[in-house]
């Protein structure tokens, strides 16, 4: 049975490559109207970085499995299709910075109809506001030229950045949404099929369309709540002396609560956590549930706190003041393993410490220096990257970054920016003194920094 993918930017490779390796039997190709991203999925340097992918897609490739610009014939020859589509939130019109623009997955299902010659399952791969599906069936039967059937399925991905592959090798759980009718079963049934190829039977889950989709949203925004619960604890920590990663660690000990997701931060960061919960208080909003849109809202609003709160200690401890001061920024990803800097709150700390004006050096080993640039400056707003290059320097490594600098501050996770993996007595004698270190991902051991003589200040724990 072929199997086709119509384009997305990141997870729709890895899910598609991952159901070729393990069903030799199906054809699949991945078609994507970009013919650069397509020419780098066909080349030894593929458009995106994920550990184990590489391995998985050379054993495939060429065998059952082919990337093509060819959306038509794709379409034509396959049963079953993913829309594996972009969904960003909208930036103007109705809901804008909250409801997902849907003209991807609009475009993407008007094409299907357009070209389609035989019977299709249509499966909504991209994460979709609730209903999206039923969209998407009204346009492919308005549209179909033959007298053609179209199932809908719903099949969100939950796999994280970074860890896409073993995440889709060993996934906690596969879900797939389809109307409650005979045909809508049988659609189900043969999605089934092709993740029954490696996972067992019991953690692929049927439910209906609507939940399915609303499940995808909900778990984001139970993650994210668990982060900005945690966060919100760190406040009272450093307020009263307790310490975050002791009550994290105590209260994920209950077995009903759990211990992922539970590590205090600066803020989460990443493409899908604010999205999705900004998606929901839409949806809330839209459904005449005030409330419920009031109650997600503030995770994400607590997010934004936490950034703050923090800077405002980096200053109240920085004796009031960071004009002229220079800021270490250790890491400039959404989080450790990933050059991604979407949403990172390293971007959110930068630009409050230049509105402060300090000088930031920054130091991140997986993110492009281009990239930081674009960040940190307006779009299309040439003097404002001029402005910006006067108070930024970007450095190739943690010591450059920490010469002549009054405080180093840890934003992603990284693991070279651990005690054992950095020489901070040579990074403390190259500081302003006092020298402070602003840990705000819980990574380093304070009292050997201590020693050294560094002041240190971590996220939920107090000075
Ligand atoms: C997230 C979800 O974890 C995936 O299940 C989901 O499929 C994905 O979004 C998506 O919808 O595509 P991802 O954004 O890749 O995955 O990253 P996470 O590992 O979830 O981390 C998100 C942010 O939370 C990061 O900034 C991370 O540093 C932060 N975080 C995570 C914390 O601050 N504390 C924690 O305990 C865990």
């Amino acid at each position: 049975m072929p199997v086709n993918r119509i384009p997305n930017e990141s997870l729709g490779g890895p899910t598609c490559a991952v159901i070729a390796h393990k069903n030799p039997h199906l054809k699949v190709t991945i078609v994507d109207i970009n013919a650069t991203r397509i020419a780098a999925w066909n080349s030894d340097n593929l458009p995106i970085y994920e550990p184990g992918l590489d391995e998985v897609v050379k054993e495939c490739r060429g065998r059952n499995l082919f990337f093509s610009t060819d959306v038509d014939a794709a379409i034509i020859e396959s049963d079953l299709i993913f829309v594996s589509v972009n969904t960003p939130t909208k930036v103007k019109g109705v809901g804008a910075g909250y409801a997902a623009d849907l003209k991807w997955v609009e475009s993407a299902t008007r094409h299907i109809a357009r070209v389609a010659t035989s019977d299709k399952i249509v499966v909504e791969k991209s994460t979709v506001p609730c209903r999206t599906a039923q969209s998407m069936r009204v346009i492919l039967e308005a549209n179909s030229t033959a007298n053609l059937k179209f199932d809908i399925l719903s099949n969100p991905e939950f796999l994280a950045e970074g860890t896409a592959i073993p995440d889709l090798m060993k996934p906690d759980r596969v879900l797939i949404g389809s109307l409650d009718t005979d045909r809508g079963r049988s659609a189900a049934a043969s999605l089934a099929d092709v993740y029954a190829g490696w996972v067992p039977r019991s953690q692929i889950i049927t439910m209906n369309l609507w939940s399915s989709e609303l499940s995808k949203l909900a778990a984001n925004a139970i993650l994210a709540q668990r982060i900005s619960s945690i966060n919100a604890l760190s406040a009272i920590c450093e307020a009263t002396g307790a310490d975050v990663d002791e009550v994290s660690y105590a209260c994920g000990l209950d077995t009903r609560i759990g211990p992922k997701f539970l590590k205090a931060s600066v803020g989460f960061g990443g493409s899908c956590f604010q999205k999705d919960i900004l998606n929901l208080v839409y949806l809330s909003e839209s459904l005449h549930l005030p409330e419920v849109a009031a109650y997600w809202k503030q995770v994400v609003e607590m997010n934004e706190y936490q950034k703050r709160r923090f800077t405002n200690r980096i200053i109240s401890k920085l004796f009031n003041t960071l004009t002229g001061k220079r800021i270490a920024l250790f890491g400039f990803a959404f989080k450790k393993d990933t050059g991604d800097t979407r949403e990172s709150a390293a971007i959110t700390l930068a630009k409050y410490f230049l509105a402060e004006s300090a000088l930031v050096s920054i130091y991140d080993p997986k993110v492009d220096e281009s990239q930081i640039w674009m960040d940190l400056s307006e779009p299309g707003v040439e003097s404002n990257l001029d402005a910006i290059k006067k108070q930024v320097t970007i450095c190739d490594s943690a010591y450059s970054a920490a010469e002549g600098a009054d405080c180093v501050v840890i934003a992603t996770e990284w693991e070279e920016f651990r005690v054992e993996n950095l020489d901070y007595k040579k990074i403390y004698d190259s500081m302003q003194k006092p020298a402070f270190l602003f840990d705000g991902r819980l990574i380093i051991d304070s009292k050997k920094l201590e020693d050294i003589g560094f002041q240190v200040e971590v996220i939920g724990k107090g000075s």
